[in-house]
């Protein structure tokens, strides 16, 4: 009876979700800028790639039915020339205002860098595996992977010490998708998927995030599912490395490795 309750408050959260919240270095690079009347489109474009939140939004805006006139917009620069630079500003300022609101609520920023660092690292991770097995667009996967968790926000807003729990998991090698429906009734994938079909992402976003812990998925989008499940897969478990996929990534681990680096110094993160 207990779970039904903490599952029913999950989904309302999930329902309910208007915007997640940003790093605070990301913020202070946005806002950088923002301020200066020299920045350029792709000086935005450059920091908002590797932001969940931000582009998160401006995904959802570019395939609402004002934007998109029926055509699913995937890739992030495409949706932010969709908009314009100056709507852009506007959004984002907006978000901004709103993060500040968000962050008086429960997220600790500890708790924020650890999903942001590690949907990253699956965004770097599942586009060199696209490359590499020529198996659909980089670009799209990079943009789906970075959202490919962003159930967890429901989590860390709605479950006291979530943080925790995940961090328990990565230590004992467990799934957390499985800890979350014993002890909820409801995974991040579930709540995910609330999230994009509220938000309206394109119908693959959907499918990636719902099924990103299923191995072998065979149904609907399921390379971009099982590209997003082996970088995730790889990251969470580097020690069960026994597909294709896997021997890719290990090959490829300092080139993400570095990649990270150049993003953290790029965010000036480090
Ligand atoms: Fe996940
Ligand atoms: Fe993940």
């Amino acid at each position: 009876m207990m779970n039904l309750t903490v599952r029913d408050t999950l989904l309302q959260k999930a329902t309910d979700l208007k915007i997640i919240p940003t790093l605070n270095g990301i913020i202070n690079k946005v806002f950088h800028i923002l301020g200066n009347k020299n920045s350029s489109f792709n000086d935005l474009c450059d920091v908002v790639q590797y932001d969940q939140a931000i582009s998160s939004k401006i995904i959802s805006i570019a395939n609402s039915a004002y934007y998109s006139r029926g055509v699913e917009i995937f890739h992030l620069q495409r949706a932010m020339l969709t908009i314009g630079f100056e709507e852009i500003k506007g959004i984002v300022t907006c978000l901004l205002f709103m993060d500040n609101i968000l962050k008086k609520l429960k997220l600790k920023e500890e708790d924020l860098f650890g999903l942001w660092e590690h949907s990253i690292k699956v965004a770097c991770a599942a586009k060199i595996l696209s490359e590499r097995m020529l198996i659909e667009d980089p670009q799209k996967i990079y943009t789906v992977s970075l959202l490919h968790d962003i159930g967890k926000i429901v989590f860390y807003l709605g479950v006291e010490n979530y943080g925790a729990l995940v961090r328990e998991a990565e230590r004992n090698r467990q799934d957390i998708s499985v800890l979350e429906k014993q002890s909820f009734g409801i995974d991040h994938q579930e709540a995910g998927y609330i999230i994009s079909i509220k938000w309206k992402f394109p119908d693959y976003f959907g499918h990636v995030i719902r099924r990103h812990h299923e191995k072998g998925y065979a149904g609907a989008y399921a390379p971009l599912v099982n590209i997003v499940n082996a970088a995730d897969q790889f990251l969470l478990f580097p020690e069960n490395v026994n597909t294709s996929e896997g021997l890719i990534l290990q090959k490829e681990k300092n080139g993400i490795t570095r990649e990270m680096e150049k993003i953290m110094n790029f965010l000036q993160l480090v």
